[in-house]
């Protein structure tokens, strides 16, 4: 089967909704890594997104620093902080977690082991960020996903949110089936760092 784990960073954002709408209308689903000023502006965003089924929620770090300059203890405050907020919020334990910058060592990977979170870095980025361009977000998904794909994407851009519907049905037309992160790597082992599947 071919598989694709969408991911979206930085939310949740006033337009998540739209992505929830645009995903659960095509039969799709996505992970949210999320992070801790988003989640106090956009608590019930927060819990519409554990609401909605199929979806999975990651952790993003609090604050969105570079986790490897913090030390061990320093970044597993990061993740603890996040952990919990999204517990409180949508009753759920998430079990992912992505570093900011994709910034990750041994002492990342350890407080995210210790947090009882897998590392979930990407191997499709679509540069969502610095195109804030529709068009641009749909081609680099195009060019860059293969079965087994992580695609980064971040829910708190209008033009991205704006891309979701193509980037859907493109996919779908080539016969990916969407999957979270966890479905896509089988379950994951705490303080291990992943790219893709396979
Ligand atoms: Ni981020």
């Amino acid at each position: 089967m071919k598989c694709v784990a969408l991911t979206f960073d930085d939310g949740p954002g006033k337009d998540t909704p739209k992505v929830l709408e645009a995903l659960s209308s095509r039969g799709a689903v996505a992970t949210f890594f999320m992070q801790g000023p988003s989640l106090k502006a956009y608590p019930d965003i927060a819990k519409q997104v554990g609401a909605t089924p199929g979806m999975e929620l990651g952790d993003h770090s609090w604050t969105h620093p570079q986790l490897t300059g913090l030390g061990r203890d320093g970044a597993e405050k990061q993740m603890r902080q996040t952990h919990d907020k999204i517990k409180e919020l949508t009753g759920k334990d998430v079990s992912v977690m992505r570093p900011p910058y994709g910034a990750r060592n041994a002492s990342v990977d350890a407080a995210a082991k210790a947090v009882g979170e897998s590392v979930i870095l990407w191997d499709v980025d679509t540069m969502d960020w610095k195109s804030r361009n529709a068009s641009a977000v749909r081609a680099e998904v195009k060019k860059q996903v293969r079965p087994g794909s992580i695609v980064l994407m971040h829910d708190i851009h209008a033009s991205t949110v704006a891309a979701v519907p193509n980037v859907v049905d493109d996919l779908k037309a080539e016969g990916y089936v969407f999957v979270t992160v966890s479905q896509l790597l089988g379950g994951t082992t705490p303080g291990k760092v992943y790219t893709r599947f396979g």
